[in-house]
C-alpha cells in the first residue's frame, strides 16, 4: 500500500491570496492521520490537493512513486454531505460504486457483498431498499462509508465526516472507523479532517496541526499504539489530558499570533 509524499506544497486558489504555504510531509503507508485546525485554514484545501480536486501551485504531492494528477482509484473521499444519489436507494447506491470498482462482478454477487457491507457498518437488510431521505444523517454516513470500504482504496479521504452528527451518533461512528480500519490486515491511510482535538486524539496515531492561513504545519504529533486510550478512559488519562491541552494551547498560541500580525 502506497504512503503519501506531501513535498514542499503551496497553494492559492485563482487571484486569492494564499492558503497553503509550504507543507512538507511524509505519510507512511497504514498512518491514521488526522489533519486538524481552525476553521478557515486550509484542512479542506489540504485534503482537496491529495484527493486530486485541485492543482498545487507549486511543490508536488507522491503517490505509489508518481506524482498525482487528478483525482484516482487509489484515493476514495468521504464528504460531509454523505455523496449519495438522493434518487437511488441506499442498496442501488452502494451497488452502483461497487459495479465501477469491480465491473467483473454479477448481480447476486454485488449485491450479496452490498448486504454484507450493510451489515459491516450496522445496518440491517431493510436500509438496501429505503432512500437517502428516509434515512437520518447517521445512516447515511453509515451508508458512504460503507462504499467507502467497500470500494477499499489503500488511501482514504474524510473530510469532517461527522461534523453534522450528534454527539452520540458521532462518537459510535468514530469507534466504527477505527474498528474498521484497526481490523484490516494491510491497513488503509487514511486523512481525516477535522478541527475537534478529541476526534483527533481517539483516531489518530499521527496529529498534524495546521495553523492560520497560510497555513503550515505548527505541530506533527505521533500517537503510539500503547498511548492510545479508548473512550471510557479518555478523561482519566493524565497523559492524554497533557496532549489534549498541548494541543489546543498550540492552535490558541498560533490564533493569537496571527490576530497581532493582522
Ligand atoms: N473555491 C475557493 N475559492 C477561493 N477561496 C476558497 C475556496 N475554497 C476555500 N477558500 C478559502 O480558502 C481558505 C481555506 O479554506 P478551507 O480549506 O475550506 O478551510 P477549512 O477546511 O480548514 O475550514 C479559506 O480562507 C477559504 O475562504
Ligand atoms: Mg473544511
Amino acid at each position: 500500500m502506497p504512503g503519501v509524499d506531501i513535498q514542499n506544497i503551496s497553494f492559492s486558489y485563482d487571484g486569492c491570496s494564499r492558503v497553503l504555504e509550504k507543507i512538507d510531509l511524509h505519510i507512511d503507508e497504514g498512518e491514521f492521520v488526522c489533519i486538524l485546525g481552525q476553521s478557515g485554514c486550509g484542512k479542506s484545501t489540504l485534503l482537496r490537493l491529495i484527493a486530486g480536486l485541485e492543482k498545487c501551485s507549486s511543490g508536488q504531492i507522491i503517490v505509489d512513486g508518481k506524482a498525482i494528477e487528478g483525482a484516482g482509484l487509489e484515493r476514495g473521499v468521504v464528504f460531509q454531505d454523505y455523496g449519495l444519489f438522493p434518487w437511488m436507494t441506499a442498496g442501488a447506491n452502494i451497488v452502483l460504486a461497487l459495479k465501477k470498482k469491480f465491473p467483473a462482478l454479477s448481480k447476486t454477487e454485488l449485491k450479496d457483498r452490498t448486504l454484507e457491507l450493510l451489515k459491516s457498518v450496522g445496518l440491517d437488510e431493510s436500509v438496501y431498499n429505503k432512500y437517502p431521505r428516509e434515512l437520518s444523517g447517521g445512516m447515511k454516513q453509515r451508508c458512504a462509508i460503507a462504499i467507502a470500504f467497500g470500494i477499499d482504496p489503500p488511501i482514504l479521504l474524510m473530510d469532517e465526516p461527522f461534523g453534522a452528527l450528534d454527539a452520540v451518533t458521532r462518537s459510535m461512528l468514530q469507534d466504527m472507523v477505527s474498528g474498521l480500519w484497526r481490523e484490516q490486515i494491510q491497513r488503509k491511510t487514511i486523512f481525516f479532517v477535522t478541527h475537534d482535538v478529541d476526534e483527533a486524539l481517539l483516531l489518530a496515531n499521527r496529529i498534524i496541526v495546521l495553523g492560520q492561513s497560510p497555513s503550515s504545519v505548527i505541530c506533527d504529533l505521533r500517537i503510539p499504539e500503547d498511548k492510545r486510550v479508548s473512550r471510557d478512559r479518555y478523561f482519566e488519562d493524565a497523559e492524554v489530558l497533557k496532549l489534549r491541552n498541548d494541543l489546543i494551547r498550540y492552535i490558541h498560541a498560533d490564533i493569537r499570533r496571527h490576530v497581532k500580525e493582522m
